[in-house]
C-alpha cells in the first residue's frame, strides 16, 4: 500500500477536497432514505400525541395518529418502521401475558398499518419488557430470569405478531436459543418467509434510559438491571459468538445496539460474517444529540455525521429516531 500513495509535493491529498464537485465524487459512503428504519412508540387512546420528555421531539401516538407518521415514512421512502408499545400499567403483570394476546396494542397497530400501507416493512420486538410489571425481558423465577420458560412465551408472541401482519420479527431479549426456537415455530406455522432480525449483540447499556421512560419499563429492574442477559460493554469477542449463534439458528439480519459507542462491533461483525447488519442509534444517543442541537451547542449537521459513521463501519441500515427529519433533508 505505502509505495502507491505518492509523495508530497507531487501528491497533495487536499487537491481532491478543494471543490464541492470533487468532494462529492470521492465520497466513499452516502446516506439515503433506504438506510433508515423509523422506530415509533404507540399508546392506547384516540388522537393522542404524548411527548416523551427525555426524547425531545419524539411522541407516543395512539393508533390513528401513528398512521400519520407511517404515511410520512412511506412518502419519504423509508423502507421500514419498528413498533414499540407503551402498555397501560394496570395491564402489565409478572408474566407479561398480554404479549401473547392477539388483540394487544402491537397487533392492533400492525393490522391498522397494514390495511392502509401494505408495502412498508413492519418490524416488531419480541421480548416481554413492555408487558411485565418488573420491566425485565424474561420471566422472573426465584429471582432469576428463566431462559427456557421465557422461550415458550416468545414463540407465542412472535406468532401473534406475524399473524397480525408483522413482516420482521426482532427478538430483542438476548435469551439463548430464541432465534432457533422462533424460526422453527414460524416454519411449522407456514411463516417460512417471515424475516428474523436478531438483536444479536445487545449491550446492557445506560443509553436505553429515555426508551424505558417512553414505554415505562425501567422502574423495577433491581440491582443487576439486565446484566444477566444483555452483554457487558467491555466485551467484543462475545458479540461475534452471539452473532454466529444467531446466524446458525436462522437469523436473516443481525443488529448491534447501542450504535455509536459500538461501531467497532459493527465493523468486526461485518468483516467476519458478511451478513446484513443493522445499527440501533438508541434513545440516549438521540437525546444527547437532539438536546445539544436544541440548545445551540451543536450544529444540526452532526445528525448526518453520526449516521454516516454507521455506514463507514459497514452497517446496511440504521434504526434512528432521526429517520423522518433525515429523510426529509436527504430529499432536498
Ligand atoms: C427492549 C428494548 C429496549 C430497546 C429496544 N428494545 C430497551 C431495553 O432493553 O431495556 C432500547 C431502544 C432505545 O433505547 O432506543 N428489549
Amino acid at each position: 500500500m505505502s509505495n502507491i500513495q505518492g509523495k508530497f509535493p507531487s501528491t497533495r491529498l487536499r487537491r481532491n477536497r478543494m471543490r464541492e464537485f470533487s468532494r462529492r465524487l470521492i465520497a466513499e459512503n452516502n446516506l439515503s432514505s433506504n438506510d433508515l428504519i423509523l422506530p415509533l412508540f404507540v399508546c392506547e387512546g384516540n388522537n393522542v400525541e404524548d411527548p416523551i420528555l427525555s426524547m425531545p421531539g419524539v411522541n407516543r401516538y395512539s393508533i390513528n395518529k401513528l398512521l400519520k407518521k407511517v404515511e410520512d415514512a412511506v412518502r419519504l421512502s423509508i423502507p421500514a418502521i419498528a413498533i414499540f408499545p407503551q402498555i397501560d400499567t394496570e395491564l402489565k403483570n409478572a408474566e407479561g401475558s398480554l404479549a401473547v394476546d392477539e388483540n394487544n396494542l402491537v397487533c392492533r397497530s400492525i393490522k391498522s398499518i397494514k390495511k392502509e400501507f401494505s408495502e412498508i416493512g413492519i418490524i416488531c420486538d419480541v421480548a416481554l419488557d413492555p408487558f411485565t410489571n418488573h420491566g425485565h425481558d424474561g420471566l422472573v423465577i426465584d429471582n432469576k430470569i428463566d431462559n427456557d420458560k421465557t422461550l415458550e412465551i416468545l414463540e407465542k408472541q412472535a406468532l401473534v405478531q406475524v399473524s397480525a401482519g408483522c413482516d420482521v420479527i426482532a427478538p430483542s431479549d438476548m435469551m439463548d436459543g430464541r432465534v432457533g426456537r422462533i424460526r422453527k415455530s414460524l416454519d411449522n406455522n407456514n411463516f417460512q418467509d417471515t424475516l428474523i432480525l436478531s438483536y444479536a449483540a445487545k449491550y446492557a447499556s445506560g443509553f436505553y434510559g429515555p426508551f424505558r421512560d417512553a414505554i415505562g419499563s425501567g422502574t423495577n429492574l433491581g440491582k443487576d438491571g439486565k446484566l444477566t442477559y444483555q452483554m457487558d460493554p467491555s466485551n467484543s469477542d462475545e458479540a461475534l459468538r452471539e452473532v454466529a449463534f444467531d446466524i446458525s439458528e436462522g437469523a436473516d439480519m443481525v443488529m448491534v445496539k447501542p450504535g455509536m459507542p459500538y461501531l467497532d462491533i459493527i465493523s468486526k461483525i461485518k468483516s467476519e460474517f458478511k451478513v446484513p447488519t443493522f445499527a440501533y442509534q438508541v434513545s440516549g444517543e438521540y437525546s444527547m444529540i437532539k438536546d445539544s442541537i436544541n440548545k445551540g451547542w451543536l450544529n444540526e449537521k452532526v445528525v448526518l455525521e453520526s449516521l454516516l459513521s454507521f455506514k463507514r463501519a459497514g452497517a446496511n441500515g440504521i434504526l434512528t429516531y432521526f429517520a423522518l427529519e433525515m429523510a426529509e433533508k436527504l430529499k432536498k
